[in-house]
């Protein structure tokens, strides 16, 4: 299992970084033949990814008719909504891949929250073939990291967080006085590899924070983000300078 965090000079280097990254780990993933599976995540960093995977450059370099497609949370907005997730990727990157129709599974933002995790959790379950009791494995998860240490959208202090059950669930963030529906901690976490992106300055205290204290186990411990600890799989910190300015140079993972 590998653990690693990569610092960057800048954005657009973590940009391009992270793009290789992806591309390795999804070739890796094709190896054994059966299609491979991806789960997106909003914000303004997998943003720029996603551009760049777009390009001439990269785009060849995977197997977009045999990729599936997730994402790791939703604002509850319809798929029109410039807050919607799915619309981000859809304008960043579904306009110019040839991913199957029947291979891009959004979450629909538009339905009411409870009823859109409990649909989406059913999808999941249908794609991966998963058996009640058992979980999905994604072979890579891409995540941000919040200000305030959450993570899809596993925020601080929320019921969710404790969720051991459920593979997605909905949640009421009253900092956003808004809904979202998110994955949860098992499934992410049975994931073959997660990588996260973070960059600028406003992150650096919470990266810090996040690296320094490492979940202890408990639900209740830690900030959302440093419980993301793939139980079998890899993880990757890819951060730009500005995130990484309060980490020491000893920091390990
Ligand atoms: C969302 C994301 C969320 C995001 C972080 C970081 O829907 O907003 O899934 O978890 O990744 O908030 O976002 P930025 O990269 O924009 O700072």
């Amino acid at each position: 299992m590998t653990r690693a965090l990569k610092v960057f000079p800048s954005a657009a280097g973590l940009a391009r970084g992270a793009a290789n990254q992806i591309v390795t780990i999804l070739r890796d993933a094709r190896r054994a033949g059966a299609p491979s599976s991806l789960v997106l995540s909003g914000g303004s960093t997998p943003r720029a990814v996603y551009q760049l995977l777009a390009t001439d450059e990269f785009r060849s370099r995977v197997e977009w008719l045999h990729l599936h497609l997730f994402w790791g949370d939703e604002r509850c907005v319809p798929p029109t909504s410039p807050e919607s997730n799915y619309r981000m990727v859809r304008e960043t990157l579904l306009e110019s891949v040839p991913v199957p129709a029947g291979h891009i599974h959004r979450i629909h933002g538009e339905l009411p929250p409870a009823q859109a995790a409990i649909a989406y959790e059913d999808e999941l379950r249908a794609v991966f073939g998963t058996e009640r009791g058992a979980l999905p494995r994604p072979d890579l998860v891409l995540l941000g990291l919040g200000e305030d240490g959450h993570t899809a959208s596993l925020f601080p202090g929320t019921a969710v967080l404790q969720e051991e059950r459920r593979l997605v669930a909905d949640v009421y963030v009253d900092r956003l006085n808004a809904s979202r529906v998110t994955l949860t901690f098992p499934v992410l976490n049975n994931a073959r590899a997660v990588l996260f992106l973070v960059s600028g300055p406003s992150k650096a205290a919470a990266l810090a924070a996040v690296l320094r204290n490492p979940a202890s186990g408990s639900p209740a411990s830690g900030l959302p983000a440093s419980r993301l600890l793939p139980r079998d799989g890899d993880l990757f910190w890819y951060v730009d300078h500005d995130a990484a300015a309060q980490l020491s140079l000893s920091e390990t993972l």
